[in-house]
Formats: structure tokens, C-alpha cells, sequence
């Protein structure tokens, strides 16, 4: 049956108003015991009230050994109740279901995390752990069944309405099913209706324990994603009995940590909808509503794909990070208002699993913010002075206006965006851009216009009685100072991806950093031939986050990466250069420098000479990325309205 967005929907008889789901996303926003805190209730709330059918709660530990990071949730027993009512409620009162996601993570996590060696269906590390695990005895493996079953009662007695069975990426149901990591010649492994008993006796002594009448969804890879790993011909057939067994609806995602360039969260060069086709094949196999994730951001995209009938439900992941009101604003027909996920990870599932710090958004600094937002006093009345229209002076603006605040916004160029004009231009960008139409838009509908094509100076500092200045002028390229810079062969890296200067052939990038890796892609992607030279010894850009995997990926195959390579001297017709201790000469028609840039300080200085307050944001404080520039304009905004001082 076709259905649309804003159905509703019975699962398991659980009535949900619409049928938008939002997965579970680990946040680190619990306690370090593993308990709700404030700040967890409220981010929730937030995202309840924007109107989505059902939300499911982040990976929560069914037992101690089972936590992935040292603040993740826990419901392996009776003191996580209180904080759990409260999370439940929290959800409810504003009109979502809400669901507890059960997990434990298996070999999937670290001795100095649970304080004792990973536990695994058979003692093999992962690749991206890297922990040798202990491989479960039959006893313990019957008593990990029944803490999943007494966390499902947990989470029925704290008011939930549903518990979800995390048997996904590469944990520790999913582990038992896969043959990736379950070498078991027990009666859990040796063939795949072994490797399936596991999640089928969790099923079946959920429904015992918590009760039949208690919903339960089964959360699932439908593919590993990864060479050796399984497609979903192998899963399949194990949907069919987990209904028999009571599962009362099927969450279908992919990938494990291992699977190259994480597609669990999918990064800006997968697919849209990359699990839509996936989730049509299983929606053939079983009875019970299918919900789909992974990439679809847009409402509209979800409207498609349950028009066509390939899902019943759309999981709405990381587009609930970045705008928690995205369904609010489509169902009132404000489409344009949304602010659009990048898909760009930085600010959430890297953040949280490579930095161990708690998850945001990139591009939205109130997410896990909310309370101080409920908490703000009443604001200064300006009149504020933004110096520059990048990503922080954008933000910074906005917070700034929509506080009331009188503001004027200066631009040197004659557009908007700063670095992210050029930033946008790759192949996969785009979306880069599209925030800075989003921010552009946003002002317009505050009534705030920018100024191009003028510099913000001392004169423009002496022209009013400014109550503060925000510095949000970025940073300039640095070039090299070496023979031969002054040939007309050497290019900016910023000048190539805005297409004002032309290279073709043979191209040398110096510097293996996001910009010149980028730009290397930018140039394959236009049929060049490229070498990067970088003179560290390891390459700058982890090809274990989502964008930077691509980014080697497209460099091995299409050009090459020198490292502990220096630039000696430039030429008509090439450079020449140290490579691991030997002189080298490389041909090339155009040499691109992409070797950092400098901070603008101009501004800060005249600001400080005549005495007024100035706060400066982004790469002006120094040269880093996109989440640094949002949220240092927006503190920077809360610093001059309210005198907040930095907790971020
Ligand atoms: C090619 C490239 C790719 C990148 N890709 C990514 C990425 O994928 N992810 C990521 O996180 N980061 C990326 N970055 C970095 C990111 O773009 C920057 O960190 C970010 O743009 C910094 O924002 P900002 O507002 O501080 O400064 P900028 O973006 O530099 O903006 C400053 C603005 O101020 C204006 N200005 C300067 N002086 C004055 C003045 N006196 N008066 C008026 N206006 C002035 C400038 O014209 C400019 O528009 C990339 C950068 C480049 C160059
Ligand atoms: C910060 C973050 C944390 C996540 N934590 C979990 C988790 O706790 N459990 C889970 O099953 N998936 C987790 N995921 C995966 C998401 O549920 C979702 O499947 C993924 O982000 C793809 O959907 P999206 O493109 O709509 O974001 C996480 C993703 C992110 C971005
Ligand atoms: S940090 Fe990037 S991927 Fe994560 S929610 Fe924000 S825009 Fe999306």
C-alpha cells in the first residue's frame, strides 16, 4: 500500500501520529555513569516537538560490558529508571512515540571503557577497534539474552512504548549473525541459522519477559558494505523468522565500522537513500512495517520512496541534528526555511566516535545546546558591526539579528560564503553552498541585508557607536617564498576551485591537506593528471572519515600522493623536489598551492586602537574548519547580546 509522510501508522499497535521516524543517535550528553542528564531530556524534547511519529533514543547498554563509550546510556538495572521516566515523558508530552534502543557493543569497544577485555562471539578484533576480544562461554551468551529481555522491561516500567534491538553496525547481535565475525562451530555459529539464534532467542525472550502486547523493532545491516563482508541475500531469510519470533517492525540501515568510509552514516559522496533499494527487497519478505535509513534528508525524498511503496516509515537521522524543525516547516509548506544536513559528519558521528566529544552539528551550534537557549536573558541592542560574510560572520549575524539586534554586515567580495564558495566546488560539495543560500535566506527573512564589494575598516569602525564588533574576516592563502614563486605556472588552490584560473595536464598540488586533496579531486575529476606532495610522513587528511576515504580513494586511483616530499624550486616546466631524501625533478604544466592560509587580523587590530569590543570567530582566530567558524559566530553573537561566557 502507498502511503505518504503524514500518515499514521500502526507498529505493533502502537499508534504513531506520522510516519517519520528519528534513529537512534549516540549523543554523549548522558552522565559519565550512564544516566539522563538535563541536557539529554531537552534535546529531545526539541526534536519530539518538531513533530516526528517516533523517536528512538541512542544506543543504550543492556549490560555493562556492552558499553561503546564511557557515557553511553545504560538500563542494566533499576537506578537508570528515574532519568528514563523522565527522557519518556519528555518525548511523549510533545506527541512522539518513544522507543529505548538496546545495545551492546560487543567487541566494539575498548578495556578502558568497560574495564574488562571486549566480549565477542569469537575472539577476533575488528579492524577499526583493533581489540582482541574474549570469545563468549554458552552460559554468558544465555545471560546477555535475558539482559536484553530485563532492559526491555526497564524500558516498558519508565513509560517507553517500545524498545528497538540494535542488530546493526557491526555489534554484538550483528556480530553473532555475521560470518564476518562469528566463527562459532557451537549452536550459535557453523551456519547461518546458528549465527541467527542469537537475535531470534533476544526476540522471543523480549516478548516473554516484557510482554507480547510490548512493541519491539529489529534494527539491521542489510549489507556489510565491505569486501568479505555479507549482502542482503544472507540476511534475508532470517526477517521471516524474527516475525515469527514477534518482531513487530524492521529497521533497515547498513555497513559496519570496518566497511570503508562508513557507510552507517553515509558521507557526502554515497548516494541519497543509499538503503531505499534495500529496504523494498525486504519489505517483499515480511509482513511488518519496514522503516528505512540512510541519507534522506529531505522530506520530499521520503515522500517518494513511501509513495512507491519501497518503505512503510523514513528514518530522518542526522537532518534531525541539524534542524530539529524540518517537519514543522515542510507541513506548513516552508520547505526553503529548512536548513539542510551536508551529510558532512564533522560535527556529529566523527565528532563523537574520533574526537570522543559530545555530538553537534556543524551547521547548527544550538544542537545539544537547547537549555542554554531556554536560558538566554535579555539581549544588548547593538548596533553590532559583522566584518565579513563567510560561515562565521553569517551566523554570527543571524543570532545576532534574531535576538533583535540592530546589526550591519560588511563583505569585501561581492557574494557571500568566504571559503565556502570555493569550498563548495568539488564534486560532492555542493551542499556547502546550499547552507550558504540557506543563511543568506535567513537574513532575508529577518530583514537584514549584507553589504558587498566594501571592506569594513577603521573608517566603517569610527562611522557609529558600535556596542561590539564581530572579526569574522577568515583568512587569507599563504604562498611560497622560494624560487621561481613569481612564474606565472604557480596557482592558488582557492583561484582553481572558483574556476578564475585554468589548469589542465600535468598539475602538482603542494600540500596534502582537506584543501589540496580537494583540489586534487576537483583536477582529476576535470581529467588531469596530479601529483600531491605533502612534506609530513603521514597523510594529513584520516582516510577513516567518510570524506577523506573518498579523497585517497580517488587519488590512488587517478594520481599520486608524495609524502615527506619538500618543494625546492619552481620551473617553466615543473619542480623540483626532495623526495625522502632525493632531489626529484616532477613535470607538470600548472603547480597549485594549497599550503594553509593566515589569519585576517586587520580589523582586530584598528578595533583594538579605538577601544571597542571585539570578538573575532572563525579562521580570523585561526585557520580550521567549517563547525569552528558557525559556532565561534554564534558565541561570539551570545558573547556580545548576553556576556556569555564560552562553555562550549
Ligand atoms: C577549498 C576549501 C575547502 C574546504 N572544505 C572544508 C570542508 O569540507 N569542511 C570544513 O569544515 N571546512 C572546509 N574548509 C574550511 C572552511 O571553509 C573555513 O574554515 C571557513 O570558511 C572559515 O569561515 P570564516 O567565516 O571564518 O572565514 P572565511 O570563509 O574566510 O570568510 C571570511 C569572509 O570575510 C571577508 N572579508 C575579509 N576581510 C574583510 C574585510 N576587511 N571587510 C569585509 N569583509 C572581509 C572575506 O571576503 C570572506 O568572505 C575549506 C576551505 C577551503 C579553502
Ligand atoms: C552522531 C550519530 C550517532 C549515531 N548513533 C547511533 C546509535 O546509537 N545507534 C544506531 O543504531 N545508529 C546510530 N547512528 C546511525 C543513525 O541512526 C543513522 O542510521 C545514520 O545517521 C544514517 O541516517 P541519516 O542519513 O538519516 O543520518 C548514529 C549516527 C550519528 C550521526
Ligand atoms: S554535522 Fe554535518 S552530517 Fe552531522 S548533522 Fe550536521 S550537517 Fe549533517
Amino acid at each position: 500500500m502507498c502511503a505518504s509522510l503524514w500518515d499514521s501508522i500502526s507498529v505493533g499497535g502502537l499508534e504513531l501520529r506520522n510516519r517519520a521516524v528519528m534513529p537512534a543517535m549516540g549523543t554523549g550528553y548522558a552522565t559519565l555513569q550512564g544516566h539522563v542528564s538535563d541536557r539529554l531530556q531537552a534535546y529531545h524534547r526539541a526534536r519530539a516537538a518538531g513533530g516526528v511519529g517516533l523517536i528512538v533514543t541512542e544506543v543504550c547498554a543492556v549490560h555493562p560490558s556492552g558499553r561503546a563509550f564511557p557515557s553511553e546510556l545504560g538500563i542494566y538495572d533499576d537506578t537508570f529508571l528515574h532519568g528514563l521516566r523522565e527522557l519518556a515523558a519528555a518525548i511523549k508530552i510533545e506527541g512522539a512515540g518513544a522507543a529505548v534502543q538496546l545495545h551492546h557493543a560487543g567487541r566494539e569497544t575498548f578495556p578502558s571503557v568497560i574495564g574488562e577485555q571486549p566480549l565477542a562471539p569469537s575472539p577476533i578484533p575488528s579492524r577499526a577497534m583493533g581489540q582482541v576480544p574474549r570469545e563468549l562461554g554458552e552460559d554468558e551468551i544465555h545471560e546477555l539474552v535475558h539482559c536484553f529481555a530485563e532492559a526491555a522491561r526497564r524500558a516498558r516500567e519508565a513509560g517507553f512504548d517500545a524498545v528497538e534491538i540494535h542488530g546493526a553496525h557491526g555489534y554484538l547481535v550483528h556480530q553473532f549473525i555475521s560470518p564476518y565475525s562469528n566463527l562459532r562451530e557451537d549452536g550459535y555459529g557453523g551456519d547461518s541459522s546458528g549465527r541467527f539464534r542469537f537475535a531470534r532467542e533476544v526476540v522471543r525472550e523480549i516478548k516473554s519477559v516484557a510482554g507480547e502486547d510490548f512493541p519491539v523493532l529489529f534494527r539491521f545491516s542489510a549489507s556489510e558494505e565491505m569486501k568479505g563482508g555479507y549482502e542482503l541475500e544472507y540476511i534475508l531469510p532470517l526477517l521471516p523468522m524474527l516475525e515469527e519470533d514477534g518482531v513487530d517492525a524492521f529497521h533497515v540501515s547498513c555497513g559496519i565500522y570496518d566497511s570503508p568510509g562508513n557507510p552507517t552514516s553515509p558521507g557526502m559522496h554515497h548516494p541519497e537513500g543509499i538503503n531505499v533499494e534495500r529496504a523494498a527487497a525486504v519489505k517483499a519478505a515480511v509482513a511488518k512495517p519496514v522503516i528505512v535509513a540512510g541519507k534522506i534528508h529531505d522530506p520530499r525524498l521520503a515522500e517518494e520512496v513511501l509513495r512507491t511503496g519501497k518503505a512503510d516509515m523514513v528514518a530522518f537521522g542526522r537532518q534531525h541534528l541539524c534542524d530539529p524543525d524540518f517537519l514543522a516547516k515542510e507541513a506548513r509548506g516552508r520547505h526553503d526555511d529548512t536548513r539542510f544536513c551536508l551529510s558532512c559528519n564533522q560535527g556529529c558521528i566523527e565528532r563523537l566516535t574520533f574526537e570522543m566529544r559530545s555530538t553537534t552539528c556543524v551547521i547548527n551550534p544550538h544542537c545539544g545546546r537547547e537549555l542554554e537557549v531556554e536560558q538566554s536573558g535579555p539581549p544588548a541592542p547593538g548596533p553590532f558591526l559583522v566584518a565579513g560574510a563567510g560561515p562565521a560572520g553569517l551566523q554570527a549575524a543571524i543570532t545576532l539579528k534574531e535576538a533583535g539586534a540592530e546589526v550591519r554586515i560588511v563583505e569585501r567580495e561581492k557574494m557571500a560564503g568566504g571559503q565556502l564558495r570555493a569550498a563548495s566546488s568539488p564534486p560532492g560539495k555542493e551542499p556547502l553552498a546550499a547552507w550558504v543560500k540557506w543563511a543568506e535566506n535567513r537574513l532575508r527573512s529577518l530583514g537584514q541585508e549584507i553589504e558587498f564589494g566594501g571592506e569594513a575598516n577603521a573608517r566603517t569602525l569610527a562611522s557609529e557607536e558600535w556596542m561590539g564588533v564581530v572579526n569574522a574576516c577568515g583568512a587569507r592563502p599563504l604562498l611560497p617564498v622560494l624560487p621561481g614563486a613569481e612564474l606565472p605556472i604557480n596557482l592558488e588552490a582557492r583561484q582553481v576551485l572558483l574556476g578564475l584560473a585554468g589548469a589542465g595536464g600535468d598539475v602538482v598540488v603542494v600540500g596534502a591537506g582537506p584543501v589540496g586533496m580537494e583540489t586534487a579531486h576537483y583536477l582529476v575529476d576535470r581529467g588531469c593528471r596530479v601529483t600531491v606532495v605533502d612534506g609530513r610522513d603521514q597523510p594529513p587528511v584520516s582516510p577513516l572519515t567518510s570524506h577523506g576515504y573518498f579523497l585517497h580513494r580517488t587519488l590512488r586511483k587517478n594520481g599520486t600522493l608524495l609524502l615527506e616530499t619538500q618543494v625546492l624550486e619552481v620551473g617553466e616546466a615543473g619542480v623540483m623536489v626532495m623526495a625522502r631524501g632525493e632531489r626529484r625533478q616532477l613535470r607538470a604544466d600548472k603547480v597549485v598551492w594549497a599550503v594553509g592560509s593566515l589569519p585576517e587580523t586587520d580589523i582586530a587590530e584598528a578595533a583594538q586602537q579605538a577601544g571597542l569590543t571585539l570578538v573575532s570567530a572563525g579562521d580570523a582566530v585561526e585557520p580550521r574548519r567549517l563547525l569552528d567558524a558557525v559556532h565561534e559566530g554564534y558565541r561570539a553573537a551570545r558573547q556580545l547580546l548576553y556576556g556569555d561566557a564560552d562553555h562550549a
